[in-house]
């Protein structure tokens, strides 16, 4: 298993660099990234290329068996770039260059910044190709952007509008430029969309073409990256849900392996819902196991300090990952660095790169993880429920958000955790994955419905499956039109359920009482937004309590084919309200997990061809008892299980099933 952490050594006189080589190996540490911000000092001026110092650092870290990762440094382009090709530089959407000095600020059409960004990675490939220790890269970093408003970039983009669409005539009709009387007469005329409250079809599709510029940009480097180093693998740090610039699913696309940064030490102690759901997310995007690129050493900041991470936390955050497909760990960063935004982003080691609890935490953390490490292998999550994430709902909420604060992380997050709770672990797919496999889908907000997703998921129900889907589901077409048909249109017959009117509610004094029915007893609070359902043939299981909606349903649940298909047309202040709701879906679709988790303990399955383990975390402050399948072996310990086990406060435990 690798492990190990984000290195950067030009940060550091050289004869440190033995030193942290040293301790990196004492704490079990086998790898390190390399690289990815250093492009000045690699080609210092435009064609002249000094891999002296990297060859020295790759060195020394080998001579303590440490591999390297590298990556593509283009995330930050060289001062002289911007000075002799100024127009590398992004426009902003006020007109306004951005000024060097920050990161991420090129514009992605920008001929010499293509070019130059693609020789830097072929002149570290040609150079690295051959080194043992090298055994892959990270394209850039975090590849999210920036939207450029340039004339090259409203030119190419004008062209992609072209190639999408043939003719004006089809684009004039998929926009919808009748309104305000924004019709095209050439493409010429065709603005980059710098304002939320240009036309939404136009919006949505720039949000596209925004993304497929930042895959295009991978992709020059993939090309040479796969010619010149065969052998190596080739990675992307992605945020998980933590961007909106690049559909994460199209950039894994071009990768052997998906990796992602995590960063969940933001808030009080807290139970890690949203750092699990990313990694599910990273996990489903290639649909296999993941590295962790970057994973929180410290507390970070770059203005006001976060706090740090509590102790036993570093190994039950690792813990956390591997149980959810992370096949590698690397901390970010060794030390802390002494210059630049980042002095407050605390690393393992702190400024005075003396080695305390937090090395001692991530030594001790290695040593479980390489202990673990031969039974890991060949295992992964194997869930019988996947979440949908749509990438272009989420790019046309930006725009039309349809409710306060909506976001599709959000939407996703409230049956996430009651799934969480549940102790049923999930995928995250998108519209156009394969449902073979799952007994469950759950499509939040879908709201842009391309009818063959749509027929999808009625496919799904009608052969057994269990739906469950939700408010602003199928509001638009592909090309942010309203569906002229009633909603939920190609999905009515399979809900059972109309919709003729609907309304957002506007703060805390515009709610609803949501009562449930027998079948879903409990009294709760509908909240921001409501469908006022028409039942039809579906059965109803909660309705709003208010004198005007008393023949309308708010939750209801149909039965077709051989499965079912719920909706809800609300959002419940009560994360109550989504555990009965997903146990509910949960035994519809006669599905139990392995053990019920007490609260706060998360549960996840690795499963191989001949063996399973149980991941068992407790994210709790205190210590925790429960029962657990007795008479197998916890691995950490090697201690046989009895009827019932206590996990320390962050204690973590993994039963090999037999
Ligand atoms: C990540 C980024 C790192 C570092 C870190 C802490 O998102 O990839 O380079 O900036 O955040 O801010």
């Amino acid at each position: 298993m690798y492990i190990g952490a984000d290195y950067y050594p030009e940060h550091w006189p050289r004869n440190r660099w033995e030193t942290d080589a040293r301790l990196m190996k004492k704490a079990g540490f086998n790898v390190v990234r390399l690289a990815e911000f250093s492009w000045v000092m690699l080609e210092p001026e435009e064609g002249r290329f000094e891999f002296d110092w990297l060859d020295d650092a790759i060195n020394v870290l080998g001579r303590q068996g440490i591999s390297v990762i590298l990556g593509t440094p283009t995330a930050v382009m060289p001062a002289w770039l911007a000075r002799k090709y100024p127009n590398a530089l992004a426009v902003q959407n006020t007109g306004q260059r951005i000024v060097w000095g920050l990161r991420k600020n090129n514009c992605f059409t920008n001929g010499a910044y293509r070019l130059l960004s693609e020789r830097i990675t072929r002149a570290m490939a040609g150079h690295y190709h051959n080194n043992p220790r090298v055994i892959g890269w990270q394209t850039d970093n975090e590849i999210n952007g920036p939207h450029c408003y340039c004339d090259t970039c409203r030119a190419e983009w004008q062209d992609w509008l072209r190639a999408r669409y043939g003719s004006l005539q089809t684009l004039n009709q998929a926009w919808g430029t009748h309104f305000w009387g924004h019709f095209y007469q050439t493409w010429g005329e065709i603005q980059t969309p710098t304002h939320e409250h240009h036309n939404p079809s136009a919006c949505l599709d720039w949000r596209r073409f925004n993304s497929w510029l930042n895959i295009r940009f991978q992709h020059e480097q993939v090309v040479v990256l796969r010619s010149l180093c065969p052998r190596h693998f080739i990675t992307h740090n992605f945020m998980a849900f933590g961007t909106t610039q690049t559909n994460p699913h199209d950039l894994a696309m071009d990768l052997d392996v998906a990796a992602w940064d995590n960063y969940p030490v933001w808030a009080d102690p807290e139970i890690k819902y949203g750092a699990a759901c990313g990694a599910d997310l990273v996990r489903s995007l290639k649909k296999k196991n993941f590295w962790i690129m970057e994973q929180t050493a410290g507390g970070g900041g770059w203005d006001v300090l976060n706090r740090n991470p509590r102790p036993g936390e570093i190994r039950n955050i690792a813990l956390q990952q591997v149980a959810h497909g992370a096949d590698a760990m690397v901390w970010f960063r060794w030390r802390t660095c002494t210059a630049g935004r980042e002095q407050y982003w605390h690393g393992i080691l702190g400024h005075d790169g003396k080695p305390g609890r937090r090395y001692r935490e991530c030594t001790a953390t290695a040593r479980d993880l390489h202990k673990l490490a031969p039974l890991l292998a060949n295992t992964t999550l194997k869930p019988k429920v996947a979440i949908v994430y749509d990438q272009d709902s989420r790019w046309a909420f930006e725009t039309q958000r349809s409710y306060k604060n909506n976001e599709v992380p959000a939407a996703i997050r409230r049956y996430y955790d009651a799934f969480f709770r549940a102790g049923i672990n999930v995928d995250i797919i998108r519209p156009s994955d394969p449902l073979t496999g799952y007994k469950i889908i759950v499509a939040p907000e879908l709201f842009v419905l391309p009818d063959a997703t749509a027929s999808k998921l009625c496919d799904f129900v009608r052969a057994g499956g269990v739906l469950l889907t939700d408010l602003r589901t199928g509001v638009m077409t592909e090309t942010c039109l309203a569906h002229t048909h009633t909603l939920p249109g190609l999905l009515t017959d399979m809900l059972g359920i109309t919709i003729e009117e609907y309304e957002g509610l506007n703060g805390d004094k515009q709610t609803y009482p949501l009562a449930g029915t027998d079948a879903f007893p409990g009294t709760f609070t509908s909240t921001l937004y409501a469908d006022w359902i028409k039942p039809g043939q579906a059965e109803v299981l909660a309705r709003y309590d208010a004198w005007h909606l008393k023949s309308h349903a708010a939750l209801t649940r149909h039965r077709h084919g051989k499965g079912t298909g719920y909706y809800l047309g609300t959002i419940a202040a009560e994360p109550a309200f989504y555990d009965a709701l997903i146990k509910a879906v949960l035994d519809s679709a006669k599905l139990k997990p392995v053990l019920a988790p007490p609260p706060g303990i998360e549960i996840t399955l690795r499963e191989g061809a001949s063996r399973k383990l149980l991941f068992i975390i407790n994210h709790l402050e205190q210590a925790v008892t429960m029962k657990v399948p007795a008479g197998n072996v916890e691995l950490l310990s090697g201690r046989r299980t009895g009827p019932s086990l206590t996990l320390d406060r962050y204690g973590a435990a993994v039963i090999r099933l037999k």
